[in-house]
């Protein structure tokens, strides 16, 4: 049998029906208030046929006072239940599992929407490379405010399992406030959550508790994690495989890797020679963690070729593959795949020429062609560098960015 059409059974019993997941894409589609909009589960509509066994969506926030990017969704009490409702029915039907990826940026939010920012510990993002993202100085958190996170991701996920999503996903990677907490050099706390990395896991570990206390046991949890930050003095490839131990140990259900923060970005940047040979980032990585855990893992980053899926699932590196920007033009990815009318993912996206925007480029590019889905178009391959630009800059000045008022 195909090893990418096999089923895989959860530690908790769910079973996904394939091997091919949609990793995590923030839309940037709410409302200006952060609600869903009809253009935003309109592209979960899309991909809920595209053969998939399981979706994970674009970041959710877990509280209004900390937002990633201006139109991200916000799920923090039950005022948007039909909305929520209508988004996670959106696989009603099918095969496929449809997860939501929750988050707190932390420091790395837009001081443009947030007053202030909130971190372990005040110290700012080395880099200016996203100019919503300078190096203004986080506020360190207060315990109360930890312990108000961990319940607010709780609080989060219950009203997401009650609007009827399949499972959850913490967001630990990237840099964001989990990644935030994991790194030693974030997170220079002297408390119990800052120091030994017994400490600086403690926050994701009660994260995790806390959902599965008011989840239950049969409720997927997974989290993305970093294989390391990539930085001098940050999170180790090391320190990474203790908390795959620790999560696993606690019963996580699928432990999604990627790597790099904002300061580094290894999640969409340039790779060693020998990962391009390889295709995907970090192989090393999980092939390593694969031999202390058995729970399964998910691989995000490069997967572009059919055939370089089928043998890491098969020579059992790893149980999932994850895919994120080929989900944006090729919506019908998974059916491809599985049946082998398409065998091959590039996503070669259009360039201005221009430096400073061809960075930036590299997701609102994505986000255009999501929005296109949403929209019932199909994707444009070929869509203008420069039109995609305008179009952005326009609906800014206009108050009219995202999926809708
Ligand atoms: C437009 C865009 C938005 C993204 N948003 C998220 C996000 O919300 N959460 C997340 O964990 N990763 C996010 N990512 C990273 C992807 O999940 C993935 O790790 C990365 O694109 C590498 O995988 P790929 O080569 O299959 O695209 C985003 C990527 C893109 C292009």
């Amino acid at each position: 049998m195909d090893s990418l059409q096999t089923p895989l059974t959860l530690p908790n019993g769910s079973v996904l029906s394939n091997r091919i997941a949609k990793s995590a894409m923030s839309e940037n589609l709410s409302t200006k208030d952060h609600k869903p909009t009809p253009v935003l589960i309109g592209a979960y509509r899309k991909w809920a046929s595209s053969g998939a066994g399981l979706l994970i969506t674009g970041n959710v926030m877990v509280d209004v006072k900390a937002i990633g990017e201006p139109r991200n969704v916000v799920v923090e009490d039950r005022s948007n239940m039909a909305l929520l409702k209508e988004w996670a029915a959106t696989t009603d039907g099918t095969d496929t599992q449809l997860w939501v990826q929750v988050n707190h940026p932390g420091r790395q939010a837009m001081e443009q929407v947030n007053k202030t920012l909130k971190a372990p510990s005040a110290v700012p993002l080395k880099t200016s490379g996203r100019k919503d993202a300078t190096g203004k100085i986080p506020e360190a958190m207060t315990e109360a405010e930890i312990l108000h996170a961990i319940d607010a991701f709780g609080n989060t996920a219950l009203i997401l399992k009650e609007a009827g999503f399949a499972g959850v996903q913490i967001h630990g990677a990237h840099g964001y406030l989990v990644s935030q907490f994991l790194s030693p050099d974030a997170n220079v706390r002297t408390d119990r959550w800052g120091g030994s990395l017994e400490n600086r896991a403690r926050f994701v570990v009660e994260i995790y508790r806390k959902m599965r206390a008011l989840v239950g046991a049969d409720f997927p949890i997974g989290i993305k994690l970093n294989s390391a930050d990539f930085q001098k003095g940050g999170f180790s490839e090391e320190e990474s495989m203790e908390v795959v131990k620790i999560l696993s140990r606690e019963g996580i259900d699928l432990i999604e890797i990627s790597g790099g923060t904002y300061e580094a970005p290894a999640m969409m940047g340039k790779r060693k020679a020998s990962t391009v040979k390889r295709e995907v980032y970090f192989m090393e990585y999980i092939e390593k963690a694969r031999k202390i855990t058995d729970t399964p893992l998910m691989l995000t980053g490069g997967f572009r070729t059919a055939s370089v899926m089928r043998d890491a699932v098969a020579s059992d590196q790893l149980d999932v593959v994850g895919v994120a920007r080929p989900f944006t033009v090729y919506p019908n990815i998974g059916h491809e795949i599985l049946g082998g009318s398409r065998t091959s993912f590039p996503t070669d996206i259009q360039k201005t020429g221009v430096k400073g925007i061809d960075g930036f480029m590299g997701l609102i590019w994505y986000e255009a062609q999501i929005k296109r889905l949403g929209q019932g178009k199909e994707p444009d391959p070929k869509l203008n560098a420069w039109l995609v630009f305008i179009n952005y800059v326009w609906l800014i000045l206009l108050g009219k960015f995202g999926g809708g008022k």
